[in-house]
């Protein structure tokens, strides 16, 4: 056998950076992030000017198309969007084959992956641009609609097709929360605040769902297949999974007694695998720009609304508590997006389970935008080396000798 510790193969040194902290995958023209200054842009324009002056979809074309839609251009991309709302209505069986307590990440990403059943048109690498045109417009139509469904299908509620004289936003909440034969009133604070979120989350440049998009794509997968991959990586607790991890924190912290200190201690003691989910984020090393928007959205909806609620308190002792803590200070661990974006989502009545859905609504025009990037600048298929570790070449050894 070749002795295999010493060798140099022809392609010499590998570059290793577990976790990618410093390594640049690809160029990109979409987004601009400066994690030590706290700046965000889409496109050049700053996060701050869209989150008060722009919509939901005006974003999503600025992202997708890189210049900020003309009335026409938005008007015609928002009818496009509107006319492709609802699900074939096979979709329904399928529906009905999930248990009713099935986590609606799970219920989304398998239905995003099946879109290529119903349209395999998006499966060819070489369709031309209409088609993935089409792609694009089908999927921002459609995720809202398979979200609601989902909910719907858990509550054992009928489903509510898509009302096509509501905008985007809106009519995401009526298909979540209206039923049939009775009045439901959109309240305007709540679309407000959602437009506001949805737009924050709309991209962040090479994160762990948005690459998982471009390296899936980078094989020449489908525009659904690899939106589908970046749904189940979003889901994880250490990304858009946080919201919901934050939410179950502090009803743990509520009901052991609601002392917010005992916790900043154990997410400090290094022998408890525990931490303060919400806070700290791989590239902001300051004040995510993104949560200071969101912080303040919070506020106004909770002001609004009315709402009172202990775990909410929960959250404000904790937030005031680290900010003031040495661990937290030195290690620039601030509270990030998932932090006040899971109050907001229980303040407006959402379920736990359906933050991180949120989030993927949220996220999608990013991953439409950054997966056509890579396609039409040709990138390479993504493909990562390692440095090896394991064993040294050693015989094969037949199943009657082995210890
Ligand atoms: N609570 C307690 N300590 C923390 C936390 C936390 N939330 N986050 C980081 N630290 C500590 C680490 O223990 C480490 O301490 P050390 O230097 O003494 O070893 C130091 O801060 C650096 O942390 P890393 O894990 O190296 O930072 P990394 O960039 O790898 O992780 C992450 C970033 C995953 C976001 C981390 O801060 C975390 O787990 N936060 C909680 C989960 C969360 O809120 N995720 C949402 C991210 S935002 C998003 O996806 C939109």
């Amino acid at each position: 056998a070749i002795d295999i510790s010493n060798l140099r193969s022809a392609t010499g040194f590998i570059t290793l950076d577990t976790g990618y902290k410093n390594t640049g995958a690809t160029k990109s023209s979409i987004t601009f992030l400066d994690g030590e200054l706290g700046v965000l842009s889409y496109r050049g324009y700053p996060i701050e000017q869209l989150a008060e002056k722009a919509s939901f979809l005006e974003v999503a074309y600025l992202l997708i198309y890189g210049e900020l839609p003309t009335a026409d251009q938005l008007s015609n991309f928002s009818n496009r969007i509107t006319k492709h709302t609802n699900l074939h209505e096979n979709f329904k069986k399928i529906f009905d084959g999930f248990p009713s307590n099935a986590h609606p990440m799970g219920v989304l990403s398998s239905l995003v992956s099946s879109l290529t059943a119903f349209y395999p048109g998006a499966i060819d690498p070489d369709a031309n641009a209409e088609v993935l045109d089409l792609t694009i417009v089908r999927l921002m139509a459609k995720l809202p609609t398979i979200a609601a469904w989902s909910y719907k299908n858990s509550k054992g509620q009928p489903l509510m097709y898509p009302k096509n004289n509501l905008d985007y936003v809106s009519n995401f909440l009526y298909m979540m929360f209206a039923l049939p034969n009775q009045d439901y009133v959109i309240d305007p604070v709540v679309v407000e605040a959602l437009n506001v979120l949805l737009i924050l989350h709309a991209d962040h440049e090479q994160n762990c769902s948005t690459s998982t998009v471009r390296i899936v794509g980078s094989a020449h997968a489908s525009l659904y297949s690899s939106v589908a991959g970046g749904i189940n990586a979003l889901w994880g607790p250490l990304h858009g999974g946080a919201n919901q991890a934050v939410i179950e924190m502090l009803e743990a912290i509520k009901n052991d007694g609601g002392d917010v200190k005992k916790y900043i201690a154990k997410a400090k003691d290094k022998n408890d695998n525990f931490r303060l989910m919400g806070f700290g984020h791989r590239v902001y090393k300051n004040f995510d720009p993104r949560a200071k928007i969101i912080k303040k959205a919070c506020d106004s909806v909770l002001a609004k609304l009315g709402v009172k609620d202990p775990v909410l308190e929960i959250a404000k002792g904790l937030e005031e508590a680290a900010l003031n803590d040495d661990y937290f200070k030195e290690r620039k661990l601030y509270p990030n997006v998932d932090f006040y974006s899971g109050i907001i989502y229980r303040a407006l009545g959402l379920r736990t389970d359906l933050f991180t859905v949120m989030f993927a609504l949220g996220r999608l025009p990013g991953w439409i935008a950054q997966w056509k990037e890579m396609r039409e600048d040709n990138e390479p298929i993504g493909r990562p080396r390692q440095v090896y570790i394991g064993s040294n070449t050693r015989d094969f050894v037949p199943i009657d000798k082995r210890k």
